[in-house]
């Protein structure tokens, strides 16, 4: 039994094979000996259609060793934000809203997914799994959101001790002039409380030792787009991605008649995933002939892209290959790149995607949008990492004048 679960995170963009993907190395995992719970964050919950099983938002043995869970967003929720939720309601309904309105308002965008995922810390303190698998939403956007602790926790350090404070001093002042509820112990515990699960996910997630997030993809120009941008905030974040896959590529057999411009289209596509991502490990899985429902395809998938069930569970590559530094007027990238080593460096940004010539290689990364007004002004090979310096756009313009 691991002391520490491998806990892997599937994402990527609607339709794209997430669930099977997730669900096939699950699988996999537990028929290697491995105690695997594979939990959905998804509201639309397809893991019970994937797995052809009926399943609960509590934990199911479906076979030996694997679990299965469709976390209710709601049940979290209402576990984790009940308190400050009626205090922001009467708060919000005082003030003239519809108490409908005041409800929905109370509950940030994203965070049904943070509850949610919120589970994964449940099941790294249970010590019940030895590999915990997670089917994520589409957007990966709540991955976001989890990388804000940093701030959670100074603020919960510096500054909750003495707002109480100052609150619980001013209550019988605040309540006979003011008409505004404060909130109360309840709602301050539950902020706490939740911060601190928030900075153990955090740390969770962060752990490049045992926690990873693999991207799921399909050969296709615009899916390819938004991994690449997906790939660049879990890098900035910190996360890492130990295996890209691409999923659903037209086999062999479709080399001719209707298909052949469509696999012709995906190989090439196929080579600008590797360009784009290597040396993080590519792996692939066919289109296959029928749907990825039930047992026997989702052994079809897993066998496909796995060695075997230890394999699939392994970090499969330890690095953060893309680090970015932004500054008041100035950024910097650094790239691991497998081709840094000679050639010639080419540079162009085009909107927020920034092409990488070294040599004849040639790479795209899709900067964040906090770097819109950045523009890249130079290159060099440091410590075997290719450095990308960037100026602000308004800077330059007043340089050259
Ligand atoms: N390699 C494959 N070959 C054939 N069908 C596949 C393959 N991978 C996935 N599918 C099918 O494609 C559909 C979408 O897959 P899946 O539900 O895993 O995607 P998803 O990314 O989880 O979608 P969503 O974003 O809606 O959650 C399903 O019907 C699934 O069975
Ligand atoms: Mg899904």
């Amino acid at each position: 039994m691991r002391v520490t679960p491998r806990t892997i995170l599937y994402t990527g963009k609607g339709g794209v094979g997430k669930t099977s993907v997730a669900t096939a190395t699950a699988l996999a995992c537990a028929r290697s000996g491995l105690r695997t719970i594979v939990m959905s964050t998804d509201p639309a919950h397809s893991l019970a259609d994937s797995l052809d099983v009926p399943l609960d938002a509590k934990p199911l043995e479906v076979e030996p060793n694997l679990f299965a869970q469709q976390v209710q967003a709601n049940e979290e929720m209402e576990r984790h934000w009940s308190a400050v939720q009626s205090w922001l309601t009467e708060l919000l309904s005082d003030r003239g809203l519809e108490r409908i309105t005041a409800e929905e308002l109370t509950v940030p965008p994203g965070f049904d997914e943070l509850f949610a995922l919120l589970q994964i810390k449940d099941h790294h303190d249970s010590g019940l799994y030895d590999v915990i698998i997670v089917d994520c939403a589409p957007t990966g956007e709540t991955l976001r959101l989890l990388s804000f602790p940093d701030v959670a926790q100074w603020w919960i350090e510096k500054v909750f001790p003495w707002e109480r404070r100052l609150i619980s001093a001013a209550r019988p002042v605040a309540k006979a002039f003011l008409d505004i509820p404060l909130p109360d112990k309840a709602v301050y515990n539950e902020v706490e409380r939740l911060v601190g699960s928030l900075v153990a996910m955090n740390d969770i997630l962060r752990d490049h030792k045992n926690t990873s997030l693999r991207l799921v993809m399909t050969p296709d120009k615009m899916v390819i787009s938004e991994a690449m941008r997906t790939f660049t905030y879990l890098s900035l974040y910190g996360y890492l991605t130990d295996a890209v896959v691409v999923n659903r590529l037209f086999p062999e057999e479709t080399a001719e008649g209707y298909f052949a411009s469509w696999r012709e289209a995906q190989q090439e596509n196929l080579v600008s995933v590797r360009d784009s991502f290597s040396p993080v490990p590519v792996r692939t899985a066919p289109y296959f002939d029928e749907e990825v429902i039930g047992e026997a395809m989702l052994t079809r998938l897993g066998d496909v892209l796995f060695e075997d069930g230890a394999e699939a569970s392994e970090v499969l590559f330890d690095t953060i290959i893309q680090e970015i530094v932004i500054e008041d007027d100035s950024a910097h990238m650094l790239l691991s790149l497998p081709f840094v080593e000679k050639g010639d460096i080419g540079l162009n940004k085009i909107g927020l995607e920034v092409v990488v010539r070294v040599g004849d290689q040639k790479r795209t990364i899709m900067l964040p949008n906090s770097m819109t007004g950045f523009k890249p002004n130079g290159a060099r090979v440091e410590d075997g990492r290719l450095r990308i310096e960037f100026e602000r756009t308004e800077r330059a313009a007043e340089a050259i004048s």
